[in-house]
């Protein structure tokens, strides 16, 4: 599945995902800036937070409470904010699209 993140100065990255990987983990593999993923994905910095774009929120799985709770401490949470590592590829995400913040801490 390709993922379009498209960065807080616009700049725009169509990548080519895999199924099964987290979207974090498959900016961090495409060198997207923005992603940082720094607890590697176990759910505890909040620094892969992303917006999800509207059109595609309601086709993901809700976050879990561990979720919720560390995207509080993310920066300039909104409605659409999730934490990407926690987002799981599949065929039916093909062309998701997130815009990433401006600086994750
Ligand atoms: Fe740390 Fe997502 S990579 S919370």
């Amino acid at each position: 599945p390709k993922i379009l993140f498209i960065e807080h100065n616009g700049a725009e990255h169509l990548v080519e995902g895999e199924c099964g990987k987290s979207v974090m983990q498959t900016a961090v593999e495409n060198v997207v800036p923005g992603i940082l993923g720094d607890c590697g994905g176990s759910c505890s910095c909040a620094t892969c937070h992303a917006y999800v774009d509207p059109q595609w929120l309601a086709r993901l799985p809700p976050p879990a409470e561990d979720e919720r709770l560390i995207l509080d401490g993310a920066l300039e949470v909104r409605d659409n904010s999730r934490l990407s590592c926690q987002i799981k590829l599949a065929e039916a995400l093909d062309g998701l699209v997130l815009r990433l913040p401006e600086r994750q801490f």
